[in-house]
């Protein structure tokens, strides 16, 4: 696929998907949706690929939300249509996503940016970012997951105070409420994600990705998350990077794994 609204960029198995629609201030419409479909299922299928960043282009937004003027003429069908594709095709794909993602969150995360960057593992947010889930105040609640990733993350008080003032909040605020993990300047913004995915990419590829499924697992009404572990544990035992990772500190050396 050609791209147009985003662009990646690859480096010691890092790949950093930036979305890049600056003048609408990156808000996800149909296409850049799309886009970013195509792009995590690309690296996440990529072996050599063993974290993702996403982040907005210019200084202002990482996501501004969903393209208000695609939907502004949806009738009820196509309203309900347009959330359960997006949440299919992007939101809850990301975050079942065997590679980490991390989101750098460098500005306005809104709406559908936010609910991105909640789909996300996890967030750092640079001290510019502001957050929050303005959807009532154009006549509409959050589709793509934020009434339910936002309660899971800070609480079910501030969640609907969030959403129901259609307020937003700053970084610190964010980072004290658990939204995010750290915050930091906006220079040093990627740096910080790319030194945390390379700590994640030393570690087994195949054990990280049991781990996300399980806790995802913890999340999900149908699915009993302790025995999810029981059976991903099992799993990890009949794998050569279990093998090298328990030699590897047997032997005090440090772990080559391969990732199957
Ligand atoms: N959808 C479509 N266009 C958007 C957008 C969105 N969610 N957010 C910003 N834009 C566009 C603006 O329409 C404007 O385009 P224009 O220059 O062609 O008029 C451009 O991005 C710049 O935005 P602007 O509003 O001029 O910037 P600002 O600094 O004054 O305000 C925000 C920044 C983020 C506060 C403001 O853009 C905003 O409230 N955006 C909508 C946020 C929202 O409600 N998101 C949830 C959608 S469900």
């Amino acid at each position: 696929m050609d791209y147009e609204n985003i662009y990646i960029e690859e480096e010691n198995n890092i790949g950093t998907i930036t979305i890049n629609r600056p003048k609408k201030l990156n808000a996800l419409n149909k296409r850049t949706i799309e886009e970013l479909h195509v792009a995590f299922k690309e690296l996440d299928e990529d072996a050599d690929t063993k974290v993702i960043i996403v982040t907005g282009s210019g200084e202002k937004a990482f996501v501004a939300g969903a393209d208000i003027s695609e939907f502004a003429h949806f009738s009820v069908k196509e309203g309900r249509q347009l959330a359960a594709m997006g949440q299919k095709r992007l939101f809850d794909f990301v975050e079942n996503l065997s590679t980490p993602v991390i989101a750098a969150v460098n500005g306005f995360a809104l709406g559908g940016g936010l609910e991105l960057a909640m789909a996300c593992h996890f967030r750092v947010a640079s001290t510019n970012a502001r957050m929050g889930l303005p959807e009532v105040s154009l006549g509409v609640i959050p589709g793509y997951g934020g009434t339910q990733r936002l309660p899971q993350l800070v609480g079910k008080g501030r969640a609907m105070e969030m959403i129901m003032t259609a307020g937003m909040i700053d970084a610190d605020k964010a980072f004290s409420f658990g939204l995010v993990n750290h915050v930091v300047s906006p220079e040093e913004l990627l740096p910080l994600c790319i030194k945390i995915a390379s700590r994640i990419s030393n570690n087994s590829a195949v054990a990280v990705k049991q781990a996300i499924k399980v806790v995802n697992a913890g999340f999900k009404y149908d699915v009993d998350g302790y025995a999810a572990e029981i059976d991903a544990f099992g799993h990890c035992f009949g794998t050569d990077d279990f093998r090298e990772g328990t030699s590897a500190f047997l032997e005090k050396r440090k772990a080559d794994f391969s990732g199957s």
